[in-house]
């Protein structure tokens, strides 16, 4: 399946489009996860225009854009002197949805109180305005999207379990950039075409060193961010070869040598750590255990019981992961991605395909690594 302005072709990616064309055609709603920039909203739309309801309006509210006040104004409309300022009747946006698609962003956001009058309009297809009595039908399909481990917020009980399973009846994972570098230069190319087209340049060449790094570096903030690098380096190129500015690249190379960092909140939490060392001076054990203890942090309160109780190493579900040589980050990815998704052990291990009882030991093995490695720099092996 190919959608116009969709660019990728790895794996990874394919597979989301697969997902999109088999669930395009069905009314269920669907759950897209991500981190930020990775095309949530664009899978969104994407869904909505191959299927039945394309004619439809395609309607997006940002759960975490308005105040949690208006927002069950917002989903459902209120009547005219509902409450003070309510001067007349206003329609809600499943009301302005009706025949297409609702596009519920930032759904981690959605206040607790609100969460059964979402679950009731999803089993039932009906809610009331605010201030009425008079039952409205709802014909909306809804695709709900979150940047947050929302199965984590299940168990922390700051998102209902029921409303989670309604909303992700089909969950769409989105990989990171950094997991479909095949596509990078790809999107590269369709972002110096597009934006070359419209400031009326004509680029058409991107210089191999630069592509390299590029390709190099991790992108925290994913799509959107190398979307806003190429533009700016657009902005800065007057023939036609792109050319970005050497500041920006050198940037990018310092950020791709120092700590590996997994997400945009990560890499802002890193940003004193890095600005303050020169990448080299970095111990690679100290850029490990800064990684791997915030991703275990990720590891759902059921599992790290779990793992607990296992004293013993029942097997190397990693074998690479030894002190000073670094993990196999692509695997452990996966794996927490997976428990974030709230799989269970059985399910986790058919994927990976490796034993459920190797799986905690993986955790464990890292466990170890990190005290090792904390232990080390408590002991002075840190450069600063
Ligand atoms: N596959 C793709 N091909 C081309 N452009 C893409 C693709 N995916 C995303 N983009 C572009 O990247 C930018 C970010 O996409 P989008 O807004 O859908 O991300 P998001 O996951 O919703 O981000 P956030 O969590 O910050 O809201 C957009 O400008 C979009 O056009
Ligand atoms: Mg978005």
């Amino acid at each position: 399946m190919t959608i116009p302005d969709l660019i990728g072709s790895s794996e990874r990616f394919r597979a989301v489009l697969e997902d999109v064309r088999v669930v395009a055609p069905a009314k269920c709603a669907v759950l897209v996860q991500g981190e930020t920039g990775t095309g949530k909203e664009v899978i969104a739309r994407a869904i909505h225009n191959s299927g039945p309801r394309h004619r439809g309006p395609f309607v997006g509210l940002n759960c975490a854009a308005i105040p949690g006040a208006l927002l069950e104004s917002e989903l459902f409309g209120h009547e005219r002197g509902a409450f003070t300022g309510a001067i007349e009747q206003t329609i809600g946006r499943f009301q302005a949805a009706h025949g297409g698609t609702l596009f519920l962003d930032e759904i981690g956001d959605l206040p607790l109180e609100l969460q059964p009058k979402l679950l009731r309009v999803l089993q039932e297809q009906q809610y009331e305005r605010l201030g009425s009595t008079r039952t409205l039908r709802a014909d909306v399909r809804v695709i709900a999207a979150t940047n947050q481990d929302l199965w984590r917020m299940v168990e922390e009980r700051t998102f209902r379990a029921d409303l989670y399973y309604r909303l992700s009846v089909f969950p769409i994972s989105l990989p990171p950039l950094r997991e479909r570098k095949d596509d990078i230069s790809s999107l590269v190319e369709h972002f110096v075409q597009r934006f070359s087209r419209q400031m009326g340049k004509s680029i058409d060449q991107v210089p191999d060193g630069v592509m390299e790094i590029i390709r190099s570096h991790r992108w925290p903030g994913n799509i959107r961010e190398l979307q806003n690098f190429i533009e700016r380096s657009v902005i800065m190129t007057s023939g036609r070869v792109l050319s970005p500015r050497m500041t920006e690249l050198k940037m990018l190379i310092q950020a791709t040598v120092s700590a590996p960092t997994q997400t945009l909140s990560d890499a802002e939490r890193d940003e004193y750590a890095t600005a303050s060392k020169a990448p080299e001076q970095m111990f690679a054990e100290e850029a490990i255990r800064r990684k791997y203890e915030s991703l275990l942090q990720k590891v759902p309160a059921r599992w790290q019981e779990y793992v607990k109780r296992k004293k013993k190493l029942v097997s190397s579900f990693v074998p690479k992961g030894t002190p000073g040589r670094p993990p196999d980050h692509e695997t452990l990815d996966q794996l927490l991605q997976l428990t974030s998704q709230g799989k269970s052990l059985r399910e986790i291990a058919i994927i990976l395909g490796a034993q459920p009882e190797q799986i905690p030991s993986a955790i464990d093995r890292y466990r170890k690594l990190i005290d090792s490695a904390r232990k080390r720099s408590k002991r002075g092996t840190n450069p600063s």
